[in-house]
């Protein structure tokens, strides 16, 4: 979604806001904007704002001539949702008198009725977005309140939706205004003034110590400090949270992309993901579960709640909790699962997998889950954020920070904790023994090391691979079992970063219609390593072969076979079948960045998306 950011203080706020804004761009690229507090001829402040549609350059290169002197503004980055991409449509929005800004993440569901009765009133709407409400809302309230906080929280009380919300005004200088509602809001204090963004990572080098706005919860930043309330204006004492990592890890490090650096990094999510979770006893060490051992062992059964990639996460976890735990496991779409009112009981076990742990189909499905009476557990990959607050128990992810919007190591991450979670449940149910947990533990360890190795050996044959893919119109994923779980999440890394349009199916669905679109070179990208059903697989690639098809498969090392079938080879170390999902999504996930490169893509920031979503 959008990026917003803040900053009241000594310094110049421009550069400040700039900065932030680059590091927030993943949130979403559209259009960017400012609104700076200046001081006129006259004394009296006004706002200036300016803005751009497209990335957060265009509006660098556009404020190189800005010379006036500002020391406290807001900015943001957009995902457009209401109103196509334009300048109009940017935020700031501003009120009809031009002396109250604001920028806003999230939705206003009631915005065409609010926006009918201000319009009544006099108020005139310059954009087509729900934002610029707030704008009117909070002029409106200023006549009688006189007082921006005052007037904030009037408006947000009339406001139904997600807001992370951050607004200044000309009348009171130095003032920055801020309101969270199911949406992302980090505020800090650092040597040279206040600072508010959707992400640490804007503020990170300004301070270490932020606190994480609560729902319904405001501040009021100064050069000077920040005070927090409540709905009611009350003063409160929020929690102040410490971020342990550092802006190198935010930053390529030398990589041309995020996406590359970040596949890259999987060895060490893994290492990282698994330290401290086994203890010399072979008893899994799961501290942040926040269920009992008794709870878990009457759990009857289990639905994986996600998006998009934490889906297929899901995916691969259902193979692994109905094989060790024999627990009936549902992977639910998130924004499917509260709607179809799904059957729940005291003794279901909700697992919600997000990365971002904020995303608002896993959140609004989470909130429905525990209204039913479910237990929920998180899984995710950013510390304190809503999915974790709001789950009985979580594990993170090590992955740290993920910039790149096509997730890879955090799918690396959630697949391993998935795994950690389906022997946590097969060992209470005493289906997996301290014996076999132990052994299982060391070789999901070794996936680690088999990471590196495909990483340091296959990318010859991937850059051959996607070569394949380069020119077609689509492309078919194929696997069983375990590979079926890789394929759709093959198909979605080359979807969202080449935009080639592809679709995954479980091998054996082939023959039942989509061998029809098959004809002479069309890319069957096909995970076929050693499993179970491995002859299956291979047969259906057959039948894809005799309509000369282009297959590229993922294949076992040592199955010299294979290449009688397939145009195209890419190793991965052999493994048990559990654990093909950690080695066989990384070829694809560099074979669908191999593809956008060939084709020209922005890899790290493809079009049309952002890296978190946080509206339905
Ligand atoms: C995957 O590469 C995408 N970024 C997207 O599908 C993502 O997985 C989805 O939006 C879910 O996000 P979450 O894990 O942060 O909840």
């Amino acid at each position: 979604m959008c990026g917003i950011i803040g900053f009241t203080g000594k310094d110049q706020a421009q550069q400040i806001l700039i900065e932030g804004l680059a590091r927030m761009e993943y949130r979403g690229y559209d259009s960017a904007g400012v609104a700076l507090e200046v001081a006129g001829a006259d004394g009296e402040s006004r706002l200036d704002v300016i803005r751009r549609v497209g990335k957060v350059s265009g509006l660098a290169s556009e404020l190189e001539s800005y010379k006036e002197s500002s020391t406290c503004g807001i900015g943001h980055t957009r995902w457009a949702t209401h109103g196509r991409p334009s300048t109009a449509n940017a935020h700031p929005h501003v009120s009809c008198d031009g002396r109250i800004a604001v920028v806003h993440n999230g939705i206003v569901e009631n915005f065409a009725e609010l926006r009918e009765e201000l319009t009544a009133a006099g108020h005139e709407f310059r954009s087509d977005t729900d934002t610029e409400v707030f704008a009117h809302l909070i002029e409106d309230a200023y006549t009688t309140e006189h007082d921006l906080m005052a007037a904030v929280r009037s408006a947000c009380a009339r406001v139904v939706g997600a807001y992370g919300l951050a607004v200044v005004c000309a009348d009171e200088p130095g003032t920055i205004a801020v309101a969270r509602k199911d949406s992302p809001i980090v505020i800090g204090r650092g040597e040279r003034g206040s600072y508010v963004a959707s992400d640490v990572i804007a503020l990170i080098d300004a301070t270490r110590d932020v606190v994480v706005l609560a729902d319904d919860q405001f501040a009021k930043l100064t050069p000077d400090g920040i005070e927090y309330t409540d709905a009611g204006g009350n003063v409160i004492e929020p929690e102040v949270t410490h971020v342990d990592w550092d802006l190198d890890m935010a930053e390529k490090g030398g990589y041309p992309h995020f996406m590359l650096k970040e596949i890259h990094e999987q060895p060490r999510v893994v290492r990282d993901t698994l330290v401290g979770r086994m203890t010399a006893a072979g008893e899994l060490d799961i501290d942040e579960l926040g269920l009992s051992l008794e709870e878990l062992n009457d759990i009857d059964r289990v639905y994986v709640i996600a998006c998009g990639t934490s889906y297929h996460a899901g995916l691969v976890a259902k193979n692994l909790i109905e094989a060790w735990a024999r627990i009936p496991t549902e992977v639910e779409a998130a924004s499917e699962f509260r709607y179809r009112d799904p059957i729940i009981t005291p003794t279901t076990l909700v697992v919600a997998v997000s990365q971002s742990g904020e995303t608002a189909d896993t959140l609004a499905a989470i909130r429905d889950a525990r209204i039913k009476g479910a237990k929920v557990f998180g899984i995710t990959n950013v510390v304190g954020s809503p999915v974790a607050r709001e789950s009985d128990g979580v594990i993170y992810t090590k992955a740290n920070k993920e910039i790149a919007v096509a997730s890879t190591k955090s799918f690396i991450g959630q697949v391993v904790s998935l795994t950690l979670l389906a022997m946590l449940l097969g060992q209470v149910k005493y289906r997996l023994t301290t014996k076999q947990c132990r052994l299982l533990f060391r070789e999901l360890g070794d996936t680690a090391e088999q990471i590196q190795h495909i990483i340091d050996t296959q990318g010859p044959a991937i850059a051959e691979a996607a070569k394949v893919c380069k020119d077609a119109h689509s492309a078919l994923f194929v696997g069983r079992g375990m590979g079926s779980a890789i394929a759709y999440e093959g198909a979605l890394k080359l979807k969202e970063v080449s935009y080639l349009h592809a679709e995954a199916y479980a091998a054996g669905e082939m023959k039942h219609g989509p061998i029809a679109l098959i004809e002479p070179g069309f890319p069957v990208i096909a995970v076929a390593t050693k499993s179970p059903t491995y002859d299956k697989t291979v047969s259906n690639l057959m039948e894809c072969r005799a309509r000369g098809a282009a297959i590229i498969v993922v294949a076992t090392e040592g199955d010299e076979d294979i290449k009688k079938i397939a145009d195209h080879v890419i190793y991965v170390p052999r493994v048990r079948d559990a654990f093909s999902a950690i080695t066989a999504s990384v070829p694809l996930q560099l074979l669908g960045r191999e593809v956008a490169l060939l084709r020209g893509c922005d890899v790290d920031k493809p079009r049309n998306l952002a890296k978190s979503v946080t509206v339905e």
